[in-house]
Formats: structure tokens, sequence, C-alpha cells
């Protein structure tokens, strides 16, 4: 099958066929997600909490996301890899732009930030350099102290309009992908109508055009508390390759998110 593009996700996006992302952090998983059909790889800050147990996302670094996206890319042949740009690594244009070329040089297709309008200026120049950005809104965990905890964002009127204001901000300065955490299913269908790229959800609803999820939690082995939007796929089939193909089979067929995944 031939690799995964950003126009390949447009083509799923105005086919109605709904894509699937996973994140990904070594070269053994990565290559099974992709063999299996797993169209988007997210080398994810969420690696802070599923591989080096802190408590957020925020003493991720640089190297860090730079060393798991090495291994993930040797793993993959298909998939489209995006890497996260931790926490502070992209707070100015120029540092934007330094950060952004070390993970694409570590092998990734594209770069992954959390924010809305203050990070325009950055999305256009990553944008006009040739490195593609996927935009992330709503629930950004690099934000969780400013929201006092991991909580559903744009739940009232005037923060679900500044979120999809921001959504179709962030399309216009160039972001190629944008993904959604934790907003109600009314917004993220929303945003995913209002604009012309890809929407990928999390704890979104079954609106958007792609979904991802969080390996660790497809496979039951995250500790402790395994958010409500997510799906312990390896309980339903017993084993890895075939919990692989259940999500991806079951976001195609739009069974995944059912409504006990959603934040209505
Ligand atoms: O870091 C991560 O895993 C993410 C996804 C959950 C979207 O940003
Ligand atoms: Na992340």
């Amino acid at each position: 099958m031939s690799k995964v593009t950003s126009s390949t996700l447009i083509k799923f996006k105005q086919e109605g066929k709904k894509f699937t992302a996973l994140t990904a952090y070594d070269a053994s998983f990565a290559g099974a997600f992709d063999s299996e059909g797993v169209d988007v790889l997210l080398v994810g800050d969420s690696l802070g909490m599923v591989l080096q147990g802190h408590d957020d996302t925020l003493p991720v670094t640089v190297a860090d996301i730079a060393y798991h996206t090495a291994c993930v890319k040797r793993g993959i042949s298909r998939s489209l890899l995006i890497a996260d740009m931790p926490f502070m690594s992209y707070s100015t244009p120029q540092q934007t732009m330094e950060n952004a070329a070390l993970l694409m040089q570590a092998g990734a297709n594209m770069v992954k930030v959390e924010g809305g309008h203050w990070l325009l200026e950055s999305v256009k120049m990553l944008t006009e350099r040739g490195i593609p950005v996927c935009a992330h809104l709503g629930l950004t965990p690099q934000s969780v102290h400013v929201f006092g905890g991991f909580k559903v964002q744009g739940r009232d009127a005037e923060n679900a309009q500044r979120i999809l204001d921001e959504a179709k901000a962030l399309q216009a300065a160039g972001a190629q992908l944008l993904v959604v955490e934790c907003i109600p299913p009314q917004l993220a269908k929303a945003i995913t109508e209002a604009l012309t790229i890809p929407v990928i959800g999390i704890g979104a609803g079954a609106d958007t055009d792609g979904q991802i999820l969080v390996m660790h939690d497809v496979l039951g082995i995250s500790s402790g508390y395994i958010p409500r939007f997510s799906k312990n796929y390896l309980k339903q089939t017993g084993e890895i390759r075939s919990a692989i193909r259940a999500y991806i089979d079951e976001v195609s067929a739009g069974t995944f998110p059912a409504e006990e995944h959603t934040f209505n």
C-alpha cells in the first residue's frame, strides 16, 4: 500500500472514509500498527506519562521526541508519521523553526503543536519553510495547569465559538491537519464541517474525519485510570494485532466512539 500523506487524508475526508490514528513510540509496535493499516502514527508527548511515568506531559524534551520519532520511523513504511512538539519548544517562531527542523530530520512527516491564535505566525512560517503542521485544540494537555486539571473544553457557547474560530484561523495559516481533544461532539462536528482539512478527534464524538487513541489505552496497559473516551481493544480480542484491527474496523464503521465514550 502506498505511503499515507496529507493528500491521502484530504481524499479520505472528501470521500467520507473515516481513518485511524494511534500513538506509537518504538519500532516494534509502530511496525505492527503500520502493517495492520493504521493511517497515522503520532509520537505523542503523552510518552512523558505512559513511558516516563510523569503526571503530565510537561517534562518531555525535544530530544525525547526526536529519539522516539527515529525509532518509530525505522519500523514503518506506510503510515503518516507526526511528531509532537513538546512543552515550551515552540514559544517563539524562531525556536519553533529550529526544534521542528530537528523532529523532521529525525524522521517526522509533520509536527503537532497545541494552541490557537497565538500560534498563527509560527504555523505560517513552518508551512512556508516546508514543515507541515498538525494543530491541536480543545483539551491541550500542555496547558493542564492553566485549565486546573484534565477537563473537557468548549462546553459553554463562548469557548465553543473561540475554538471554532481558532480552527478556521489555523487552517487559513496553513495547518494541514487538526486534532480536537475532549470537546462536546456537537462542537467537533461543527469544526469538521467548517474545515476542508481533516479533523482527528479524541474524546470528541464520532463525527470527526479520523480518530486517535493512546496505544497504551487501546492495549489496556495504562497504569491506573483509563480515560472514559478510550477503549481497551485487547480485552475483546486477546491479541495485539487483532486489537488494532478491531479498532480500525470500528472507526471505519463509525461504531467507535460510541455514546459512552463522548462528553455530552
Ligand atoms: O500526546 C498524545 O498522545 C496526543 C494525542 C492523544 C492526541 O497528543
Ligand atoms: Na500530545
